[in-house]
């Protein structure tokens, strides 16, 4: 059943750059599950609308609700925690993380743990049992121990929502790490945090 109020829903939204007007009193309500595609030319506005959904831009006027809650001046990590997120074309995954390690880390993060460095994973039994949850379906379990290096594009395009931890404002375990080569198969795997 879908929900009457809308999920995401901006009212009058609009952004001035100087003398531009770069977008222009968007209203729009988007219902539980929707899909929609913004489409339109090069300076059109696009990734402007977008900036001010997640709060990486401020609005010039208008509001952005998430269900709601009037969110315009929420900046973006406190957006996410509310389950507002944004994946880009690049994917921005930890190479060095397993699958499951990188769905772990975005679990902690939102509880706010992930910058506890020192306690090891396995001591985090709740969220490794939420992401193993997660990662549930048998393709995605045969793929939790392999590295995300290892992933193809498409499936790292799955994960990025997942494991992303843009808010993350410290260094993460192993970020420095050139990405691995290396091929994972459900036979190889690395042990799991557990
Ligand atoms: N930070 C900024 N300062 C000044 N002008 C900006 C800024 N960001 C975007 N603009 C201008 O706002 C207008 C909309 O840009 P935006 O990047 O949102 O368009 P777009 O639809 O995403 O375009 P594209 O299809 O090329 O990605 C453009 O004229 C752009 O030059
Ligand atoms: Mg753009």
């Amino acid at each position: 059943m879908t929900s009457a109020v809308p999920v995401l829903r901006t009212e009058r939204l609009g952004k001035r750059f100087g003398a531009l007007q770069a977008v222009s009193d968007v209203s729009l309500a988007l219902p539980q599950g929707a899909r929609h595609a913004l489409i339109g030319p090069n300076g059109a506005g696009k990734t402007t609308f977008i900036n001010l959904l997640t709060g990486v831009l401020a609005p010039s006027t208008g509001d952005v609700y998430l269900g709601e809650e009037r969110i315009t001046a929420l900046r973006q990590h406190p957006r996410v925690k509310r389950g507002l997120t944004r994946t880009f074309q690049i994917n921005t995954l930890f190479p060095g993380l397993t699958v499951l390690e990188s769905v772990v880390l975005a679990i902690l993060q939102r509880e706010g743990l992930a910058a506890q460095w020192w306690r090891p994973v396995a001591e985090y039994r709740e969220q490794v049992d939420e992401a193993m949850t997660l990662l549930a379906t048998p393709r995605a379990r045969a793929r939790r121990s392999c590295p995300t290096a290892a992933s193809a594009w498409s499936r790292s395009r799955w994960l990025s929502p997942r494991g992303r931890a843009s808010s993350c404002s410290t260094s993460p375990p192993r970020a420095s790490r050139p990405p691995r080569a290396r091929r994972c198969s459900a036979s190889s795997p690395r042990s799991p945090p557990r």
